[in-house]
């Protein structure tokens, strides 16, 4: 975590294998309900390249032509349909996101970034370096690989013809050019990232208070810790599982 940079410029080819391997270890790590909307689009011949080119911010064109791997981190918008296969113990799952499209939506952008920020650190742990990028015209994107995330049977879409499947960022892998490397940004000290609450109860009494799923507050009444996300979002929702060490939500300041 603390000697590995984001990489501009990157030496040596991935292997097939190398892009397995980076999955196998990536798919392990949580998302909400076991979803995992994330769709990972690896491009690496010159023809994939091209057609990302026009979608690319000037500044990221040259390190991502020449990276020899370039990932679309996207999310699935009907991921939902495969919970009967991940979720299988709550059947009633798939339904609930059926007839809630924000839902569906927020769900699949948070957890996709979460298995990009996964993506990212598997890739690290394989001796991989990345180089991420938001900067790039989604719709761009969505048109020239996911069928401007729609579906596409019987179309040359490439990438999941069977879904609405939607960029959420790009990440350049190969194996870094130390040449290229630019010295070490600076970071936000403790203080000013993360706040500790005095009380931990007032912190499990206003949890408890704001969250909507009372199985949800319960369990994280008997959580040791509690890990505030925001600070200041007013739509605040917690995520906790009978048995976590550690429960997760967010409480607005008074
Ligand atoms: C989601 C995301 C989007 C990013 N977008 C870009 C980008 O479009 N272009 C770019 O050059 N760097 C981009 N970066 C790289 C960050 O600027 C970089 O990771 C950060 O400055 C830390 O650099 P360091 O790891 O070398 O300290 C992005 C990083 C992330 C995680």
């Amino acid at each position: 975590m603390k000697r590995a940079h984001t990489r501009n410029g990157r030496l040596g080819p991935s292997t097939d294998q190398t892009l397995r391997d980076l999955y196998d270890l990536l798919k392990w790590a949580p998302t909400s309900a076991n979803g995992a909307p994330a769709r990972f689009a690896f491009l690496r011949s010159k023809e994939a390249k091209e057609r990302l080119r026009p979608a690319l911010a000037p500044l990221n064109v040259e390190k991502t032509m020449t990276a020899p791997v370039t990932v679309i981190v996207a999310y699935d918008m009907k991921f939902y349909e495969q919970l009967p296969k991940l979720f299988p113990h709550s059947p009633g799952m798939a339904k609930l996101f059926e007839r809630n499209p924000e839902l569906v939506e927020a769900t699949a952008k948070r957890n996709s970034s979460l298995q990009g920020a996964y993506l990212i650190m598997a890739a690290r742990a394989l001796g991989l370096d990345c180089g991420p990028m938001s900067g790039f015209d989604h719709a761009k994107v969505d048109d020239a690989f996911f069928a401007a995330g729609k579906p596409c049977f019987g179309c040359d879409q490439e990438f999941f013809p069977e879904g609405h499947v939607k960029s959420n960022f790009l990440c350049n892998l190969g194996y870094g050019d130390p040449s290229a490397l630019h010295p070490r940004l600076p970071r936000l000290p403790f203080n000013e990232a993360c706040s500790l609450l005095s009380s931990q109860s007032a912190a499990r009494g206003r949890l408890s208070h704001r969250s909507s799923n009372e199985p949800v507050g319960a369990a994280a009444q008997r959580c040791p810790v509690i890990l505030l996300m925001s600070r200041f979002s007013p739509a605040c929702g917690s995520a906790v599982s009978e048995g976590s060490s550690i429960a997760i939500g967010c409480i607005r300041r008074p």
